[in-house]
């Protein structure tokens, strides 16, 4: 296989065939383009009001009936209607490229590409062009922008880009919200699609759900059994779109994320492009998993980052969570105190762990939460007096080990904005490669939103300045992942989800255990998620008496190979690991991988993943389930043929349930090769982690 994907990198090439390039088609034309395997179809026409409109079909079966396409501007006539196809020019790409750090080393990009220039019949004549790329698994589009006479940028107050379903599909949805992704995912037909009911969610620092729409990536299956997913690639300089819902007629427009402070969705100079609007497509939900698609729409790396190494980390963090230390340091439980931070880096060091995050480090924390003027609170490059912050870094680099900064804003992205220079310059001072950023609370200033243009723009200056010194980025409360990771690879992981931490604290009981059943096939289809992991004291006593992770042992191993990020925590108090039988499978597992399968899986209700760690013959197995208990017979068939495999089994153990016994689990170690089939009871809510590391031959 490796020979195989090796021979190909060699001859990847690139197809270009030159672009039929036509004339303007008569009144009402279709045109009609195929993905390269001809699985995907789309036409192209426009109405009887001369308004632009597609349709996709998959297989025999159309799933998106015909749909509208236009724009809404402040100063200009809308663009929706009475236009005629200029020109239109399709080609064929087909290429390989490699992740610096991924799921897999090489992803193949082949798609075919429909340019269509549509041009006003009257009035202003204005111009723009559509491009579709169709894909076998899934497809882009996106509105490009060219300079017009005598205008300078447009406000836009609306992007009218419709998905019409052909049917009342079954849908995996979270709330529209303009502010955060920390919602569950909710299971029903696309008809009863009620985000409003989440309006006044009691769990969350700050949300914003203005309208009966959901967030994306948004997951369905049509009654014959196609799963598709909706979402964006390559978010620039332009709101987040979430996507408004109409039930009755089975409809969906897009919601751009809005500024309030300024009264529009975007403002954008002329000539630009909008992100790509994508729409994955497969016969088997794991497929969504494999498809690169986000990525593809991606343009290639504008640099490179050898000073990044995906790797584990452990911290000072789940302790503050709990409430068994504080961030802030008048508390009088202070955890970032360097002797706690020495302690931590001891034993990551003892342990192969890589990396040690520390958070509650830094002046500002007696004001963070609750506060409403964050404006100038937090300083990011003075310790507080108990962190000596150069010793810990000398300390973790005699060690080997990597320090994590961390970086929460509180939502006061201007004062961040202010010292980002001296702050990513001190951790290139220190030697200190990766930092968390972090953006709890409402925006300062009001009346914008986390997933608005203004904050698409600050997470974006964040990224560039940050690769400037040498540093990568993990933002908690992001902007949704949308790809740009290909362009731009110190975008290393995000959270942007109802992480681990919702079991330490949430009012709701914390997260149900099919939630990371879910999320594989709805917010992971982004990118890489830093959901921290790992949890082995699942009732977390002593501290929290009212809270508990409702997912067995086994279950939290297999979150590793099953929820992908380079930088992966092993998230409980270091003390629950010592001397821990289980602990061995997070000291083994790999972060960064040469080839990735999803063997089975059910949206909701379990999935098992098998990666293969980058440069080595090493394979790693999870399966996990929801709460209802099930038995997978996992064929080894990945396995490299003829190899025989010293396999760690770290199963569910007797009586081991999410609730009544979520800590029972037990460890077997085998011989297996490609040609046996393991057998894996889950417990409810369980799951099994599996380590392969082939048998000195
Ligand atoms: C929320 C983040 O998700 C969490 O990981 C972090 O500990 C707190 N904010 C404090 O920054
Ligand atoms: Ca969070």
């Amino acid at each position: 296989m490796k020979r195989h994907i090796q021979f190909l990198l060699i001859f990847s090439f690139l197809l270009l065939l030159a672009g039929a390039c036509r004339k303007a088609p008569s009144a009402r034309e279709v045109i009609h383009i195929e993905s390269p395997g001809k699985e995907l179809k789309l036409d192209f026409f426009t109405d009887n009001s001369a308004r632009p409109v597609y349709l996709v079909r998959f297989g025999g079966d159309t799933v998106i009936r015909p749909s509208r396409l236009g724009f809404l501007f402040r100063d200009q006539p809308p663009l929706s209607a009475s236009f005629v196809v200029e020109s239109s020019e399709q080609n064929e790409v087909d290429e390989y490229w490699e992740m610096p750090w991924g799921e897999q080393r090489v992803v193949r990009n082949h798609y075919r590409e429909l340019a269509v220039k549509l041009r006003e019949a009257g009035g202003e004549k204005r111009h723009f062009t559509l491009r579709f790329r169709l894909y076998d698994d899934g497809l882009g589009f996106r509105y490009e922008f060219p300079q017009w006479p005598g205008i300078d940028s447009l406000v836009i107050m609306d992007e009218n880009t419709e998905f019409r379903l052909a049917g009342n599909y079954r849908c995996w949805w979270q709330p529209g919200d303009w502010d955060i992704y920390e919602h569950l995912y909710h299971d029903t037909p696309f008809r009863e699609i009620d985000a409003l009911k989440y309006r006044h969610h009691p769990n969350l620092a700050q949300t914003y759900i203005p309208f009966n729409a959901v967030n994306t990536p948004v997951t369905m299956k049509t009654e014959s059994g196609i799963y598709l997913s909706f979402h964006e690639a390559a978010l620039s300089d332009y709101p987040g779109m979430t996507l408004r819902v109409y039930p009755d007629d089975l409809r969906m427009k897009s919601e751009l994320v809005g500024s309030e402070r300024y009264g529009w969705k975007a403002s954008r100079k002329l000539p630009f492009h909008t992100p790509w609007r994508t729409l994955q497509l497969a016969r088997r939900p794991g497929a969504l998993i494999e498809s690169k698609l986000i990525l593809n729409l991606n343009e290639p790396a504008k640099y490179e980052v050898p000073w990044f190494k995906p790797m584990k980390y452990v911290g000072i963090w789940w302790e503050m969570h709990l409430g068994k230390s504080s961030w802030d340091l008048a508390s009088g439980r202070h955890g970032a105190t360097t002797r706690n931070a020495m302690r931590h880096i001891d034993f990551a060091a003892a342990h192969h762990i890589g990396g040690v995050l520390i958070e509650g480090w830094n002046t500002g924390w007696e004001h963070w939460i609750g506060f409403d003027d964050r404006e100038g609170v937090f300083d990011f490059v003075t310790p507080y007096p108990d962190y000596d912050l150069k010793k810990v870094a000398a300390y973790a680099h005699r060690k080997g080990v990597q320090l994590i900064m961390h970086h929460e804003t509180s939502s006061a992205p201007r004062t961040y904005e202010a010292q980002m220079d001296t702050a990513y310059a001190l951790m290139r001072e220190l030697g200190i490669h990766v930092v968390k950023t972090g953006y709890v609370g409402k925006i300062i200033p009001r009346g914008e939103y986390h997933h608005g243009q203004w904050m698409v723009r600050h997470y974006r200056k964040a990224l560039l300045k940050a690769a400037g010194y040498e540093v990568a980025i993990d933002a908690h409360e992001p902007i949704k992942a949308t790809g740009i990771r290909r362009s731009y690879p110190n975008f290393v992981s995000r959270e942007g989800l109802r992480g681990q931490e919702f079991n330490a604290w949430a009012g709701d009981g914390g997260n149900p255990p099919e939630h990371l059943t879910i999320i594989p096939f709805t917010r992971m289809l982004a990118g890489p998620v830093d959901f921290t992991p790992g949890i082995f004291n699942l009732k977390l006593t002593p501290w929290k008496k009212e809270n508990r992770v409702n997912t067995t042992l086994a279950h939290q191993l297999a979150l590793y190979v099953i929820i992908y990020s380079p930088v992966q925590m092993a998230a409980d108090l270091i003390e629950n690991y010592e001397g821990h039988p289980a602990f061995r499978f997070i000291e083994d597992v790999a972060t960064d991988w040469e080839e990735s399968r999803v063997l089975q899986a059910e949206i909701g209700d379990y999935i098992c993943m098998a990666r293969r760690e980058r440069n080595s013959e090493n394979w790693f197995l999870g399966a996990i389930t929801d709460e209802n208990q099930r038995t997978l017979k996992i064929p080894l068939s990945f396995l490299a043929p003829g190899v025989k495999y010293e396999a760690r089994v770290y199963r569910d153990g007797p009586g081991a349930h999410w609730d009544r016994k979520p800590g029972s689990y037990r460890i077997e170690e085998l011989v297996l090769s490609a040609k046996d089939t393991l057998e894996a009871a889950l417990a409810a809510g369980g799951g099994v982690a599996v380590s392969f590391f082939p048998q000195d031959q």
